[in-house]
């Protein structure tokens, strides 16, 4: 079996831990151990994305995926008046797949549309705008690049959409426990080369104040996370759009699933070489480590910031109302053999597949902002389409 050195990025967390006197919240370990510099996992060298990395997303799947998104970011622009100029904000881009996707369709389906956007990447690795670059080789004069800060700090200012696909579930969370004691939080601590846990009283009163909002009381001995950034990044965003939409593909559930007493262990899962682990602290730095969306909170802080909720469901139903069907049969049409056709409709299954594959694990979030009762193509009654 191949050794993982990970030895300089758990000398680095144990040194925080010592200044921090014993302790840092399990969000701070996380933190560290998916985006330390040039040392966490979405922050060191190395493919983490499809077959040779770690997990796959939508995105690998077919391109379909990205052209749905294309289609109803045409819808979107259309039910705005057709505004220009028109951006579009990735965030989390990754290697820019999903953009290059999206761009392709837009500029098949409207090119009036692609001729007036500009395609905005924000992707917490700098170093992947090489890989994108090359991905995006021919939409490079509709393409732009920006931190992610300029999202955080609302300096990045824009009319249209910004569309994420699974980046909420990999930003750092808190983990709780309810004792009978009441609410405590878990803390990390060193244990000789490794990490330990330790309860205590929560870090901050957002923790708490988190639960109060969504009216969830978690059950004696259950535990989960908290995903307080999810909170400011949509802060951001809020701040950032002038006027449009947010579009959000991410695992997750509304609160009364996510945080129900079936759940008592939360979600939180790590990733390594498609295999699923459990123990947070092994492989530090060299296994994604995520937690299911709270999208209850998404709507209801949208809600607060202006950013009404316009559709949310399963992915499968967005791509279906998004024109899913349509898109098989051109693929069925241009494929030129029946074994070709075959691969194209078990590919696309795995989207929409249910019970626990792709189409039900994801849900889509579209918020918008300034835009009344916009008709998107997601709340097309897809079962009347065909
Ligand atoms: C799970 S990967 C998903 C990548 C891509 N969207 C996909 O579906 O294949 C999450 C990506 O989000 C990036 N990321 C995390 N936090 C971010 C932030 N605040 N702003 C921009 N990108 C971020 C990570 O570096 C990583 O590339």
């Amino acid at each position: 079996m191949e050794q993982i050195d990970d030895s300089r990025l758990r000398g680095i967390i144990h040194d925080r831990i010592k200044e921090r006197g014993g302790r840092i919240p399990f969000a701070d370990f996380m933190a560290a151990c998916l985006y330390e510099p040039g040392l966490g996992y979405y922050t060191s060298p190395g493919r983490k994305v499809g077959a040779e990395g770690d997990f796959y997303t939508s995105i690998n799947v077919h391109r379909v995926f990205g052209r749905l998104i294309g289609r109803e970011i045409c819808r979107m622009w259309e039910v705005m008046g057709c505004p220009a100029p028109f951006t579009l904000v990735e965030a989390g881009a990754g290697h820019g797949r999903l953009a290059a996707d999206v761009l392709d369709a837009v500029r098949e389906l409207n090119p009036e549309l692609y001729a007036s956007l500009t395609l905005r990447l924000v992707e917490a690795e700098p170093s992947l705008a090489e890989a994108q670059r090359q991905v995006l080789a021919e939409h490079l004069d509709r393409v732009a690049w920006n931190d992610p800060a300029e999202l955080m700090g609302g300096t990045l200012t824009f009319t249209g959409c910004l569309y994420s696909n699974e980046l909420i579930d990999s930003f750092p969370t808190h983990v709780v426990e309810m004792t009978p004691a009441g609410l405590r939080e878990v803390f990390v601590t060193a244990d000789g080369d490794g990490f330990a846990e330790q309860l205590d009283l929560p870090s901050t009163p957002d923790l708490a104040d988190y639960f109060r909002r969504i009216d969830v009381n978690l059950q004696p001995g259950q535990r989960t996370e908290i995903n307080l950034n999810a909170c400011r990044w949509l802060e951001g965003v809020a701040r950032c759009l002038e006027r449009g939409f947010v579009l959000t593909v991410d695992y997750g559930f509304l609160s009364p699933e996510l945080y129900g007493p079936m759940r008592q262990n939360g979600t939180l899962l790590c990733y390594f070489r498609h295999t699923i682990q459990e123990d947070p602290y092994q492989r530090v730095g060299h296994q994604d480590i995520t937690s299911h969306v709270d999208f209850t909170t998404l709507i209801l802080r949208g809600e607060e910031l202006g950013l009404h909720k316009a559709w949310f469901g399963e992915q499968y139903r967005f791509l279906m109302a998004a024109g899913l069907m349509e898109e098989l049969m051109a693929l069925e049409a241009a494929a030129a053999t029946e074994e070709e056709r075959i691969k194209i409709r078990l590919v696309l299954k795995k989207l929409v597949l249910p019970e626990g594959g792709m189409g039900d694990t994801f849900k889509i979030l579209v918020q918008a902002k300034g835009v009344e009762n916009p008709r998107l193509l997601c709340m097309r009654d897809w079962s009347k389409l065909f």
